[in-house]
């Protein structure tokens, strides 16, 4: 096999998906599925009367909480001279432009023009907006066909539902990498010589890997927390964890170390080259074991335990991820040609997955995104 790269097609970057050729060139041009709900920011991040730029694919979205507490989301830019209204200001329970002040609805209605209309009729001008809501202290946004948000709902964390709640970290990442590198890091252990200084986890064995339907799961056998805090705390809380197995539910990550901790990832593709990861990270302490003696855990402690794992091994961790992740995107770009030499057979099981996906939403309707004000119909809005 040849390693090399040809450098006929280095100055040009990576082909559309289009033009793609082979499994890999498919997978780093493909694009997710906008028929599903992305968390796009955290809850408490937008107070009443502020309003955040988010993305999705490179598709700008106003996300603002009106002074009611109710989220809303419009396409973002003016009608009018297409500014992003994200510069202007929540008015009550709209959003209103900086330029010209014209105000919009959370359903993207233009509800009041806060200048003279030189003798015209009002204009009955219209935005796209988007379905919202907030769950686990995440908010949620739809990006695809509106008609299927009621359909298709927030992924649901029974670990995180009730008084026996798990407890639980948040970790949120912006990542310069297409989420398919990203997701690839998380679900292929065959890098633990990455963070080799912290031994997260060591001896990674593939045990399973299968794929149906919309999901891909696959089954490690590791070790785990040769540190000596981490491993002192896996030892005093009796956390087994020599399997990880991991579900990837598209467009949703699920990893479960052993059967008390599980991660949640989930992966907004801001543009095609760029990931916002939101991580929640939740176990279930509840006994500490000091020789014999063993002692229920209160959920402080449980805390202060989460905290410290974070610090010491978890940030660290992620931050190798991150840098390595961004060094493949542009090792990528520069090297689209060579040849992808992949030994993990369940890499192919994620790429297959995600081209599907990526045909399937760009066989149906075009879009037809506004341009002239008018209302989006869901017929010919379909979010892509
Ligand atoms: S550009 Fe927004 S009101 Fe004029
Ligand atoms: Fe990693």
């Amino acid at each position: 096999m040849d390693a090399g790269s040809s450098s006929a097609h280095e100055a040009v970057g990576p082909p559309s998906f289009g033009e793609a050729r082979g499994r890999r060139q498919k997978a780093r041009a493909a694009g997710l599925d906008p028929d599903y709900w992305y968390a796009v920011a955290y809850d408490k991040a937008v107070a009443p009367g502020r309003s955040v730029e988010v993305r999705f694919w490179d598709r700008s979205i106003a996300l603002y909480r009106g002074r009611d507490g109710v989220l809303r989301a419009l396409e973002n830019r003016c009608a009018h001279r297409q500014l992003a209204l994200t510069l202007g200001e929540v008015t009550g329970c709209h959003l209103t432009c900086t330029y010209h002040g014209w105000t919009y609805d959370g359903d993207g209605r233009v509800v009041h023009y806060a200048h003279d209309l030189f003798g015209r009729p009002r204009p009955e001008v219209r935005i796209r907006s988007y379905p919202v809501t907030s769950r686990y202290g995440l908010i949620w946004i739809f990006p695809g066909d509106p008609r299927l948000a009621g359909q298709r709902g927030v992924p649901h964390l029974p670990e995180l539902d009730g008084g026996s709640a798990w407890t639980r970290m948040d970790l949120s990442y912006d990542w310069s990498a297409h989420h398919s590198v990203v997701l690839e890091n998380f679900n292929d252990l065959a890098h633990e010589y990455l963070h080799r200084k912290y031994q997260a986890f060591w001896d990674a064995r593939l045990a399973d890997h299968a794929s149906s339907g919309d999901t891909v799961r696959t089954r490690y056998h590791v070790s785990i927390g040769n540190k000596p805090v981490v491993g002192w705390i896996l030892r005093h809380v009796q956390l087994k964890a020599e399997v990880i197995e991991m579900t990837y539910d598209y467009p949703y990550q699920l990893t479960e170390v052993g059967d008390r901790i599980r991660f949640r990832a989930f992966f907004l593709p801001t543009s095609p080259t760029t990931t916002r990861v939101f991580i929640v990270l939740s176990c279930q302490l509840t006994s500490f074991h000091c020789g014999p003696v063993r002692f229920g855990v209160p959920r402080p402690l449980a805390r202060a335990l989460t905290g410290v794992s974070r610090s010491v091994l978890l940030d660290r961790v992620f931050s190798q991820d991150g840098a390595a992740v961004t060094w493949e995107q542009s090792g990528y770009e520069a090297h689209h040609d060579a040849p992808s030499l992949e030994l993990n057979p369940s890499m192919a099981l994620f790429q297959d997955l995600i081209i599907r996906k990526w045909a399937d939403t760009l066989s149906r309707p075009p879009v037809r995104t506004p341009r002239n004000g008018r209302a989006p119909t869901p017929e010919t809005d379909s979010g892509r």
